[in-house]
């Protein structure tokens, strides 16, 4: 078989040669002489233009009846249409049915909504729009694995069981286990669960980051690549219970390195992406996010802002606006105050650096005010946070107090405090959300629709 892509790709090559396409139709009509289908093949969104004609099909009647998502193998001659709406097309000599479909196929020749099609997300995949978000989000995978494997990064593969919080949100999964013993005398009908099969509480990660660390201490360079999951109540079109994080993290690295870092990633992964799936960016500036492209292209070409917590309450107060949620100093930055600075001030992805302390996590360093921390979050138009990153705090007896302060129980971090006692040189890294860079260089505006399989509160079907 030729890949449609293939078809797009290298239309020359293939001119008025005999080709086999096997594909799913997507549209079929025609007249009681001939007739047209629209082939999806999955190499490619796109589809190809089949004509079929009674004078050469001896099953010219089955092949009309033909509905939407049949799966057919077709050979003909591929020729070139300059003149007509579409590219070129295939003269069908032979035409085999390798499946029907019933008619009740829900995937009509219409526009279809976001939410129906969430509903129906074992046939998504099939639509024009969910083909090009799925194939670029396999695409972005790759690059982000070739930037750091190309730096010589180690990828490592953090649990998905753990008993740490690193976040210390509280947003942790428990995991527990049917209770054998208690089994048998379930005549309630009542199912019991333990949580001591570990010997104590665990559950799902919140983030790969604290074990990272350790292979950052052995090996240098390295990264995770894998699903987190976090109990955030919150229905956003921005959050996901189960999610997918990229977490590099590095010796020897400060706050601007980690800073250098992300942001020569972000531009390698957009540019990996432009040059490699054209045709897929094109649909979404055109289909989904008009301006898209031009927004993209501008980012790969200039430099990120970079201010700090400060700067930015700073400019929000006097930016005149009226929030819904008021904006002082200490307070966590919400989506609306995110989205005003990169949107509204910058136009361009801004990092806000040194947070207060309060609103973050025990792990980033302190700095001299004793007030902030040496954080820095990557803000973007349209997703607002994408990137959430620190440098560590690698001072031992600092690390402990903070620990205290903030009540953890010291005992269970024995292991990460002794990555301070034995060459705990300073060390950084942050957390790319996988799925929000979806969002950001397909334009989908709901991680619903970037997700293969979304899991959200009250959504899990299967
Ligand atoms: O800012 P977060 O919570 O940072 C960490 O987890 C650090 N341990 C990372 C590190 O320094 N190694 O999360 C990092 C990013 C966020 O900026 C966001 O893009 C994404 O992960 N994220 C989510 N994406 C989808 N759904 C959720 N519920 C998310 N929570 C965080
Ligand atoms: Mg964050």
């Amino acid at each position: 078989d030729v890949e449609v892509k293939s078809l797009y790709r290298e239309s020359l090559l293939h001119a008025d040669s005999e080709i086999t396409v096997s594909g799913w139709v997507r549209t079929n009509r025609g007249s009681n002489k001939f007739g047209f289908i629209e082939l999806n093949d999955g190499s490619f969104f796109k589809s190809v233009q089949v004509v079929y004609e009674a004078e050469f099909l001896d099953n010219f009647e089955e092949i009309a009846k033909a509905p939407i998502s049949a799966a057919l193998k077709v050979t003909g001659t591929f020729v070139l249409t300059p003149d007509a709406k579409q590219p070129f097309e295939i003269k069908a000599k032979k035409i085999v049915i390798e499946a029907g479909s019933d008619p009740d196929y829900p995937l009509q020749k219409k526009r279809h909504s976001m939410e129906f099609l969430r509903e129906i997300a074992h046939l998504r995949p099939r639509s024009n729009t969910f083909s090009a978000v799925f194939r670029v989000r396999s695409m972005v995978a790759y690059a982000i694995h070739k930037f750091f494997q190309d730096k010589n990064f180690v990828y490592v593969h953090t649990p998905i069981i753990t008993a740490s919080d690193c976040e210390g949100a509280g947003e942790m999964f428990k995991v527990t286990t049917l209770d054998m013993n208690d089994l048998p005398k379930g005549d309630d009908g009542k199912v019991e669960y333990s949580d001591d099969f570990f010997g104590k509480e665990a559950g799902l990660t919140v983030s790969g980051q604290l074990e990272a660390e350790t292979f950052a201490l052995a090996f240098r360079n390295v990264y995770t690549f894998g699903p987190t999951f976090r109990a955030e109540n919150s229905n956003t079109a921005r959050h996901a219970s189960e999610f997918w994080m990229i977490e590099p993290e590095m010796a020897f690295a400060e706050l601007a390195d980690n800073m250098d870092t992300a942001e020569a990633m972000m531009k390698y992964i957009i540019n990996y992406v432009m040059e490699n799936a054209p045709e897929e960016m094109e649909f979404f500036n055109k289909f989904i996010d008009k301006g898209l492209i031009d927004r993209l292209s501008n980012i790969i070409n200039s430099d990120f802002e970079r201010i700090s917590y400060t700067e930015a309450v700073d400019l929000l107060q006097k930016s005149g606006e009226q929030f819904q949620y008021p904006v002082q100093w200490g307070i966590d930055l919400q989506t609306e105050h995110e989205r005003y600075l990169t949107e509204k001030i910058y136009k361009k992805p801004v990092f806000v650096t040194d947070y207060p302390k309060e609103i973050k996590a025990f792990y980033m360093r302190l700095n001299d005010d004793n007030k902030t921390v040496a954080a820095c979050d990557l803000l973007v138009p349209g997703v607002g946070e994408i990137i959430g990153g620190s440098q560590r705090e690698e001072r031992y007896d600092v690390l402990k107090e903070r620990i205290e302060e903030i009540g953890m129980t010291e005992e269970d971090y024995w292991w990460y405090m002794d990555l301070r006692k034995y060459g705990g040189v300073k060390h950084s890294g942050y957390g790319l959300g996988f799925d929000r860079i979806i969002m950001y260089i397909t334009g989908m505006g709901n991680i619903r629709d970037v997700l293969p399989f979304p899991r959200t509160p009250k959504s899990a079907e299967f």
